[in-house]
Order: C-alpha cells, then sequence, then structure tokens
C-alpha cells in the first residue's frame, strides 16, 4: 500500500475522488494546500486525513518548494499527486520526486498545454476534448501521459460547459491512473511512461 499525498489549492473535488476509490493499493496519508480554507481541506478532514497548509505568499519558489518537500518526507509520502495545485513547482523540487509525482491537466496532452484551455479548444472548433493524468518533469505539461480520456465538444459549449464535462472524466481517470502507478504497474523510465506489461513482453 502506497503513502500518498495531495496537493491542492481550491475546490479539491478531484481529491475526493482520489479520497473516495482508495483501496489497497493506495492510502491518502495528507493532503496539503498552499491556500487557507481550500474548501479540499474540508473534505480531506471529513475523511479523517491529515491536513497542512503551506503559504506561498512573500516566500521565492525554492523557499516554499524546500516546505513543501520538507512536509512530504516527514509525513514519509512515496507518492505526490497534484490535484489542481496552482502552483509551478522548481526543477529541484520536480527531480527530487522524479517517477514518483503526477498531474491531472484538462485537455488531451501534449494538446493545449498551460491555462485557458478550454476556451482555447472552442475557438480552434475541436470536436474533443478529454483529461490526461502525466508524470510531472520540469516543463510545464509536458511530462509523459500515464492515461487520457476523451468527451465530445459540442458547437453550443461554453468554457463552464465543456470544463463540466471533463471534470466527470477526470473523477474517473485519475483513481485508476494512480492506481496503475502504486501497483508498480506503470513507472517513468528514460523520459517515457513504461506499463509493466511491456517491461515483461
Ligand atoms: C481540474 O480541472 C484539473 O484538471 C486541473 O485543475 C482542476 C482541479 O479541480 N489541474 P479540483 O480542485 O480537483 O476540483
Amino acid at each position: 500500500m502506497k503513502r500518498v499525498a495531495v496537493l491542492i489549492s481550491g475546490r479539491g473535488s478531484n481529491l475526493g475522488s482520489l479520497i473516495a476509490a482508495q483501496d489497497d493499493s493506495y492510502e491518502i496519508i495528507l493532503v496539503i494546500s498552499n491556500v487557507a480554507g481550500a474548501a479540499g481541506l474540508e473534505r480531506a478532514r471529513e475523511a479523517g486525513i491529515a491536513t497542512l497548509t503551506i503559504p506561498h505568499a512573500g516566500k521565492i519558489r525554492e523557499i516554499f518548494d524546500d516546505e513543501l518537500d520538507a512536509a512530504l518526507r516527514a509525513a514519509d509520502a512515496q507518492i505526490v499527486v497534484l490535484a489542481g495545485f496552482m502552483r509551478i513547482l522548481s526543477d529541484d523540487f520536480v527531480r527530487g520526486w522524479e517517477g514518483k509525482l503526477v498531474n491531472i491537466h484538462p485537455s488531451l496532452l501534449p494538446a493545449y498545454r498551460g491555462t485557458k484551455v478550454h476556451e482555447r479548444v472552442l475557438a480552434a472548433g475541436e470536436a474533443l476534448s478529454g483529461a490526461s493524468v502525466h508524470f510531472v518533469v520540469p516543463e510545464l505539461d509536458a511530462g509523459p501521459v500515464i492515461a487520457q480520456a476523451s468527451v465530445p465538444v459540442h458547437p453550443s459549449d461554453t468554457p463552464e460547459m465543456l470544463a463540466k464535462r471533463v471534470l466527470e472524466v477526470e473523477h474517473r481517470l485519475y483513481p485508476e491512473a494512480l492506481q496503475l502507478l502504486a501497483n508498480g504497474k506503470v513507472r517513468l523510465e528514460k523520459g517515457l511512461a513504461v506499463f509493466a506489461d511491456s517491461i515483461t513482453g
């Protein structure tokens, strides 16, 4: 059973789905927010999970990241899950958790990295969008993909409508991807996501 820490900044709906899906592969032992009063912290407390707020205001990135790293090491976290965590992490932090750090992004990566994803997807007239769970590497939203799920884009969609449709698949996708990682069925090797079946081949 892998000890998982989840980093959030806001409502924590993905955190909620990860809490609900806990099984014998992983246990969420800590939720950290950089924003005091983030709604996701309350979800964690209700589930009896330890929480911590580490504010980032007024700190240079490396200091904040060192505090984060120390808290994760003190809790013996084995996997770190970013779930709506709105901070860019320093290269040192990312390298320190290489292969154990994952994120969910609301697009079909490598398409639409960065912010304002749904607005850009709609402006481009795409017929398909979705969500991707990926290993985190220093370059933003550029890490190898572990799992993806797609949704249709309708011409009448607003960004909010599309965001809601994508979020629904995120809630199924993230626990499945985390279970793959926690069970050792996928790992990061030489910059690639390598799946267990292809390792034994
Ligand atoms: C999700 O859309 C996720 O893809 C993105 O941030 C949002 C987090 O939502 N990285 P929530 O806090 O899990 O509800």
